[in-house]
């Protein structure tokens, strides 16, 4: 007999980060000013990311690119290898990403890839608590998610290797 179920996501959308609290419109804002960071000569599409730790250290990556293109890193897994390198066990509370095109802008929130949700589910995991997910482009809608699962809700950890 076939079980037809359904998988509920929940997630906030606002139209702009003037509405967002002050946390959050702070981390975002921090967000886009990295962006000129991102080394993206190939694809010229820079991302920025910034993560908040629960000790308020906060933690920037940008995109990283190569001539071999495949060696090159999203910014979301520069900021969060960063952050477990350098402060180990120390919990990732937020997450602001946004990026921009050859224009300079981008008037729609971006979403991090899927290698990126996976690694980011593994800290929070670890950690047992949401993430939150701050996702805008350089103006416009402002998208927030709390919890990596919201973004990944079928997803592989350690639990299917014991
Ligand atoms: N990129 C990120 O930094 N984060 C993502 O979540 C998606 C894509 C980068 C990788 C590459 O440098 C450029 O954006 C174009 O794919």
């Amino acid at each position: 007999m076939t079980n037809k179920k359904k998988i509920h996501i929940d997630y906030s959308e606002f139209s702009s980060i003037e509405e967002l609290n002050p946390e959050d419109k702070n981390l975002l804002n921090i967000a886009r000013k990295n962006l000129s960071n991102a080394y993206a000569p190939y694809s010229e599409f820079k991302v920025s990311a910034a993560l908040r730790l629960e000790n308020e250290e906060i933690i920037l990556g940008t995109n990283q690119e190569n001539a071999a293109y495949p060696s090159g890193l999203c910014a979301e897994r520069v900021a969060v290898f960063y952050a477990s390198a350098n402060f180990p066990k120390v919990a990732f509370t937020a997450l602001a990403i946004t990026a921009q095109n050859i224009s300079d802008t981008l008037k729609n929130p971006v979403f991090p890839c899927g290698s990126c949700r996976q690694v980011i589910l593994e800290y929070e995991i670890l950690q047992q608590k949401p993430i939150r997910f701050i996702l805008s482009g350089t103006d416009g809608p402002v998208i927030i998610i709390d919890g990596v699962k919201n973004l990944l809700p079928f997803s592989f950890n350690s639990s299917s290797l014991k």
